[in-house]
């Protein structure tokens, strides 16, 4: 950072030049020398005598500045508040490393400054020894002046401005594959940016000035592996973006950061945390007068670069100091609009990124058992089964799930297909087991949601699954080829079973949002879904407009969803029985299709729960026959 310049703040006694020496080196970052500490000791003895320097006693002591000078610049730069008032001192200062030395005159009138020392309770104003100083004074030719009839902080911003010290707008930690992307876009939106990466031996070294060093120089952007000059170097208040793992690295950034922080900095981790430690997190930093946002980050690599789908939730204050850097580097929607607005308070982001992925987490399993259908019971080529795919995008179920699942399949490796080598075991990061938690907490129905984590959890038993196979001996029927309208089926189920697993989402933000407080606004978040993000759709676009009618709605109680769903309910509950028939698994489909007929049934099967329980239990039932406030409980043997 500042090239390690040594900045020389200079003028006549009483310019202030310890005052605003000290300042500068404060926001610099670096130390501050007084010259008069280096004198040699003749000279000390001379001015304790009562002696004045004449230039003979200066030029040693010039000197020894100038040797002490390219040892700052060594280390790391440094402040030194000297009067050097002739040409021929400054000329001897700056005889060994001109190119490091940055001149700041302190410019004022003898009336200004006589009038500041008269008024100095601690000092004894010699009127002599000033009408000197003046009369030595060289006004220099070279570096920056500044007037001094300004406030400290004014005339350190005048400073910086002159020297064009660089302060950057915005911070970013960690520069793993999101980190990097989200600071190439942050910098392709013009902002300067400071970014750090921490040093690990033979592992991440040198990753934040590599960064630097492959950015183009139009851009302004500084790299740190250090914290202390990183924070130093941004602007205040601070808008620091967090992308590091989430969990404890989370903590332990903060705990790094925490003491070199100021009050009103705003911290912003964009990873997938977990909105309950967001919510501890948002409390701890509070109390330290530091802001926390919790904004969950959608897109991958890609949108983060180009644009992702950001759910910030924090402190209002918070967004309004650094929501407008997220609103710029957001996805813009179909009017222009960021995919980014404030979401609610502490954790509300976090929350609504967790459902999310959750509602991800259903998409891409319905799209597998889609395919799977298609593949081992309809007899499909990957090649044919992407061509499916893609007449289906012009269909108005379009989604960018769709769009990377017809890609998926052209995939080949030599004359094979890629799809077809790849292990049939998925992975996961937690989020969705977190939707279903949080699902369990509010008592809320999540059944697309969660059967697609236990279907990646069953999927991991492969090889119980491989010895279950040949004991079973239990192979798929392939389609018998006679329904020709199986293709048209399949589509019409895909999209009811899609339209509920997004209602399934929003239902749950509903109750999450009156349990909280949150009072999110429903018609924003799927609006901000529309680009940018894992789940952006058409179905996406039609939910985001339908909230604006009604936000408290259930997204199935739509007339236009009614609809839809009256047209194509059927073809739903016709794939699950086709497919589990012919010995197909369809764990989300079929948890669609269920959740759908038990929501829109007066009657459910669970008047024989509440007999079996108040049975084996007496945990009592209410009934259909009397005040729902009553409950009873029969003795059911006798
Ligand atoms: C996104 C994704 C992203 C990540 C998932 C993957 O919105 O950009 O959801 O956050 O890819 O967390 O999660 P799993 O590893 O659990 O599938």
């Amino acid at each position: 950072m500042n090239s390690n310049n040594i900045y020389i703040v200079f003028g006549v006694s009483g310019s202030g030049k310890t005052t605003i020496g000290k300042a500068l080196a404060k926001e610099l970052g670096i130390p501050f020398f007084d010259a008069d500490d280096f004198h040699p000791e003749s000279n000390i003895k001379k001015m304790s005598e009562g002696s004045p320097l004449n230039d003979d006693d200066r030029e040693p002591w010039l000197k020894i500045l100038s040797n002490q000078i390219i040892g700052w610049h060594k280390i790391e730069g440094a402040v030194l508040a000297c009067s050097a008032l002739k040409q021929k001192y400054r000329e001897l200062l700056e005889s060994i490393a001109p190119e490091f030395i940055k001149w700041i005159f302190l410019d004022g009138s003898y009336g200004l400054i006589s009038s500041r020392l008269e008024a100095r309770k601690d000092h004894f104003f010699k009127k002599e020894l000033l009408i000197s100083q003046f009369k030595t004074l060289e006004k220099p030719k070279k570096g920056i002046s500044v007037t001094i009839d300004e406030s400290i902080p004014e005339i350190i911003k005048k400073i910086q401005s002159s020297l064009s010290i660089q302060k950057s707008q915005l911070g970013l930690i960690g520069l793993g594959v999101m980190g990097k992307s989200l600071a190439k876009n942050i910098l392709s939106k013009n902002f300067s940016l400071s970014v750090y990466n921490r040093q690990v031996k033979n592992k991440e070294v040198d990753v934040a000035k590599c960064f630097v060093s492959d950015q183009s120089s139009d851009h302004k952007v500084l790299g740190f592996d250090e914290l202390e000059p990183f924070i130093i170097s941004l602007e205040q208040p601070r808008s620091i973006i967090i992308m590091v793992n989430a969990g404890k690295p989370i903590d332990m950034v903060i705990e790094a950061l925490l003491p070199l922080l100021s009050k009103g900095d705003c911290l912003i981790d964009g990873g997938n945390s977990h909105y309950k430690k967001t919510l501890e997190r948002a409390q701890k930093l509070s109390k330290h007068g530091v802001y926390f946002i919790g904004a969950g980050i959608s897109g991958g690599e890609e949108g983060a670069l180009k644009g992702p789908s950001i759910m910030p939730g924090g402190a209002k204050e918070a967004y309004e100091q650094s929501g407008s850097f997220l609103e710029a580097i957001a996805a813009r929607d179909k009017n222009n609009m960021p995919c980014c607005s404030y979401m609610g308070p502490q954790g509300a982001g976090h929350y609504i990124k967790m459902i999310h992925n959750g509602i991800e987490y259903a998409e891409m399993q319905l799209l597998a058992e889609t395919y799977h259908l298609l593949r081992f019971y309809d007899d499909k080529t990957p090649k044919q089964i992407s061509d499916i795919f893609e007449s289906w995008r012009t269909k108005g179920i379009d989604s960018y799930l769709l769009e990377i699942t017809a890609d998926i399949l052209l995939k080949k490796e030599g004359e094979e297909f890629l799809i077809d080598k790849i292990l049939d075991k998925a992975g996961q990061k937690g989020t969705g087991g977190w939707s279903t938690i949080a699902a369990l907490e509010l008592g809320m129905p999540l059944s697309t949601i969660s059967e697609s984590v236990m279907a990646r959890n069953l999927s991991g038993m492969k090889s119980k699954r491989i010895k279950a196979s040949e004991i079973y001996q239990i192979k798929t029927c392939k389609s018998d080829g006679d329904d020709e309208h199986f293709l048209d089926t399949l589509e019409q189920g895909f999209t009811a079973a899609s339209i509920i697993n997004h209602a399934i989402g929003f239902e749950l933000l509903v109750e999450a949002s009156q349990e909280y407080e949150w009072n999110l606004n429903l018609s924003e978040i799927a609006r901000i879904w529309t680009n940018g993000c894992i789940i952006r759709s058409e179905l996406m676009e039609k939910i985001s407009t339908l909230f604006l009618k009604d936000n408290q709605n259930s997204l199935l109680l739509f007339p236009e969803i009614v609809r839809l769903m009256k047209v194509n309910i059927e073809a739903l509950t016709d794939i699950v029985s086709k497919g589990l028939k012919a010995g197909c698994s369809l764990p989300v489909l079929s948890a669609s299709a269920n959740y759908f007929l038990t929501y829109i049934a007066a009657q459910s099967s669970a008047n024989m729960i509440q007999a079996q329980r108040d049975y084996f239990g007496a945990h009592t039932y209410q009934r259909v026959d009397k005040p729902l406030t009553e409950y009873f409980h029969t003795n059911w043997k006798s």
